[in-house]
């Protein structure tokens, strides 16, 4: 018989957005508001950030209607952040925080980052005997995170990648005079994004080359590669992560003017720009380096159906684990394969397991010459990007939830 426990939730949502992590934030308030053993939701503003300050929100008061409308929202709707919890102190804190408003549920929604948030305040509420709750909804465009078949946020990014792609591709190829277009795709230590403009392929309309964190970047290699393709075709298209290496470690794009984070991660960019300025420089072409930057993880209007039902699912999960009985876990996706189609089934991991750790594209999925993925990498994708969202448009425009974020009170 599992223990019955009444009380309070916190949701809250942390690191780098998508387009989708709304949808898990409606999966956890819906569900948990519709709990019996719930007593009130509370969403925390700016993740943890907000706990420490006494910055909540009370989702009880929100429109039923409006916070439907997160299904289709991008990007962190109650407000995100990368604070890393050092100090006892701040366990503390949250722990006075809960005392306070009976939280006996807390979720909270991030990547490997912030599931060591989630994890270290699990540890803490257990070591203290504070009865609670503790599950880590995932998320991250990246798709870097160990324990899950794929993350939520993964394939709508992707979705976004490949369309662009072919849609650049289009575009880049228009002047008899041809042209070299690098462009510059997010995923700061996994390759899995920039694999993933390799869809584009699937018609015809892929990059030449794909440029990996997982391999080591050589200018001169690179260099080489462009003139060859440019020289044979009169054009070359080329995609790149952010988080490309030299053989040192060190990155290729490492911004100089941004400050570390939260977790010591430099924001990185202006790789695109610094790549076709060489390529220009050694072939005389004309250039052009694009940064898809922020488009990637907030457009909404391309976003996967299949990633929207997913992060759904995963919110909702983590409250139904939660009143099972369960704590320091982090909502897994597995594959599950349904008479030939693809299926998403869920499974649990310990929080430890999935924090502070990094999933890579594995070897075997990037092709011998290191600048392109295998059948096996386009395979795993694919379903991941399929169906368009049904989302509610307003003057030809998305509108988006619009909530109230009325503070909480005791
Ligand atoms: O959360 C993942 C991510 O989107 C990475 O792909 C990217 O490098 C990073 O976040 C950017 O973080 P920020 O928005 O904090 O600059």
């Amino acid at each position: 018989m599992k223990n019955k426990l009444i009380g309070a939730a916190i949701f809250g949502q942390s690191g780098g957005p998508t387009s989708v992590i709304n949808a898990s934030a409606y999966g956890v308030i819906r569900t948990a508001l519709d709990a019996p053993e719930i007593t009130h939701v509370y969403g925390a503003a700016h993740g943890i950030v907000g706990v420490l300050n006494d910055n909540l929100y009370d989702m009880g008061k929100e429109d039923a209607d409006e916070l439907k409308l997160l299904m289709n929202t991008p990007s962190s709707e109650l407000g995100s952040c990368r604070y890393k919890i050092k100090e006892e102190h701040e366990l503390k804190r949250i722990h006075e925080i809960f005392e306070k408003y009976n939280i006996r549920y807390f979720f909270y929604n991030g990547g490997n980052d912030s599931m060591d948030t989630c994890s270290k305040v699990n540890d803490y509420m257990q070591r203290i005997g504070y009865e609670c709750r503790v599950i880590g909804v995932p998320k991250t465009i990246d798709n870097d995170l160990v324990g899950t078949d794929h993350c939520p946020g993964f394939g709508s990014a992707a979705k976004y990648i490949a369309t662009t792609i072919s849609e650049v591709y289009k575009d880049c190829h228009v002047y008899d005079t041809g042209a070299i277009t690098v462009i510059e795709i997010m995923g700061r230590h996994a390759g899995w994004l920039t694999g993933a403009s390799a869809l584009a392929s699937i018609h015809g309309l892929g990059p030449d080359y794909i440029y990996m964190p997982e391999i080591p970047f050589e200018m001169d290699d690179f260099l080489r590669n462009v003139q060859r393709t440019f020289e044979e075709k009169n054009n070359c298209l080329v995609a790149v992560s952010e988080g490309v290496r030299h053989r040192d470690g060190t990155f290729v794009a490492k911004a100089q003017i941004s400050e570390t984070d939260g977790f010591g991660h430099a924001q990185l960019g202006g790789l695109a720009a610094r790549l076709a300025h060489a390529a220009g420089q050694k072939t005389g072409a004309k250039v052009r380096g694009i940064e898809l930057s922020l488009l990637q993880r907030c457009a909404a209007h391309l976003a996967s159906q299949t990633d929207i039902e997913e992060a759904f699912l995963a919110g909702k999960s983590a409250v139904e684990h939660a009143i099972d009985g369960h704590t320091g876990k982090m909502v897994c996706f597995t594959r599950e394969n349904d008479h030939g189609k693809y299926r998403c089934g869920i499974t649990y991991e310990p929080l430890s397991v999935c924090a502070n750790m990094e999933k890579n594209v594995p070897r075997e999925w990037i092709s011998t010459c290191g600048t392109n993925v295998t059948q096996e990498f386009i395979d795993y994708v694919l379903p991941l990007i399929q169906g368009e969202n049904e989302r509610l448009l307003q003057n030809g425009l998305p509108r988006f939830a619009q909530l109230k974020k009325i503070k909480a009170e005791v």
